[in-house]
């Protein structure tokens, strides 16, 4: 028996792009929707404050790849000059439950998570929109702006903010030769990156005691805020203020809120499950002056779904190296 082992290069040579990834993870939350999918909300261990490694399994029918993402945060990592999200990802065989992959799983954590605020965005997000705001100007802020060029067609205007100046200049560097035609701007402070802003997407990290930056009013009507932070960017009245909650995972939010550490303060009534949008279950946006929170945590079939996108694509393309199980 042989696995086959792929390193975070092997598979950014692979050169799969956003849309492929933003339709695997659509698809997946329809599956999910329709109740395809098998995923137990993802146990932790924290061996520092702050920090976690989560075990994230999954089992996507249908689409039958099934696995597990092993993945660490670590907020304090970034000053040594190391990685905040690091990890790998197993995929078994259904048939037979026998591991025959091994990954990186940065690469695919940042991209499922851009896609995921690129199916928010797609379900829920106002016809003009226009005007991205972005909070924390990293890896997964990279993403998701990958993921809302492929999903706004009217995006002409990129508002940024970081704690860090030098991370938001570099965001707009870098952003802005991928997207030559947006209009890039550095915001100076969490208020007037708000400023018009008709989708906001937040990625900073997740801290157990957050100050956040962002208040009840300053979401304008019509807007949609996406939440790739947990609770960390947005106070619990600006939460409670929107017309609709949804979630990548209730299950796994009301369970994580049940710990006692996040999510104290989000709304009593969670709208929708993202799954419940992509099968069609239930109307995203109903009405262009309506405020929408999606408190997207990151889900295994996200990941897997793309694992397997990867897998295919290296087979194709011979990558990655063989190893004796
Ligand atoms: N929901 C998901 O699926 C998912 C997946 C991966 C990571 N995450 C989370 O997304 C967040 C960002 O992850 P990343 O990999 O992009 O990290 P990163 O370190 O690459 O980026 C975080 C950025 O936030 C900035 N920052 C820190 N505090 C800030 C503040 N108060 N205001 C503004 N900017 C601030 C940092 O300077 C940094 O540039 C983390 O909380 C991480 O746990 C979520």
């Amino acid at each position: 028996m042989e696995i086959l082992y792929l390193s975070r290069q092997d598979i950014e040579g692979l050169g799969i792009g956003m849309r492929e990834v933003i339709e695997v993870v659509d698809q997946g939350f329809r599956l999910k929707g329709i109740g395809k999918t098998e995923m137990p909300p993802k146990p932790g261990i924290h061996t520092r404050p702050h920090a976690f490694i989560h075990a994230m399994p999954a089992y996507v029918k249908e689409m039958e790849v099934a696995g597990l993402k092993w993945v660490s945060g670590y907020p304090s990592n970034p000053e040594i000059g190391l990685p905040y999200i690091t990890g790998l990802l197993v995929l078994n065989a259904p048939d037979t439950g026998i591991p025959f992959a091994v990954m990186d799983c940065a690469w695919i954590t940042a991209m499922r998570t851009g896609a995921s605020a690129g199916v928010s965005a797609k379900y829920l997000v106002g016809k003009e929109s226009g005007v991205v705001g972005i909070l924390g100007c990293g890896v997964q802020a990279r993403t998701s702006l990958r993921a809302l060029v492929e999903t706004l067609p009217g995006l002409s205007r990129v508002q940024c903010y970081d704690l860090f100046p030098e991370a938001s200049r570099r965001f707009i560097e870098e952003m802005g030769r991928m997207f030559p035609v947006l209009q890039m701007e550095q915001s100076r402070n969490p208020d007037e990156m708000m400023e018009d802003a008709d989708v906001v997407v937040t990625a900073i990290p997740i801290v157990t005691e957050p100050k956040p930056p962002l208040r009840a009013g300053m979401l304008k009507k019509g807007g949609l805020a996406i939440s790739l932070d947990y609770d960390s960017a947005w106070t619990g009245s600006a939460m409670r203020e929107c017309d609709k909650f949804v979630s990548d995972d209730v299950h796994q939010l009301l369970s994580t809120k049940e710990e006692g550490i996040y999510f104290g303060s989000i709304p009593e009534h969670i709208y929708a499950d993202l799954g419940d949008l992509a099968a069609g279950l239930k109307p995203g946006r109903e009405g262009p002056m309506e405020r929408i929170f999606s408190m997207n945590m990151g889900i295994a079939v996200d990941d897997m779904v793309t694992a397997r996108l990867v897998y295919e694509r290296a087979k194709v393309k011979g990558a990655g190296t063989r190893l004796p199980l």
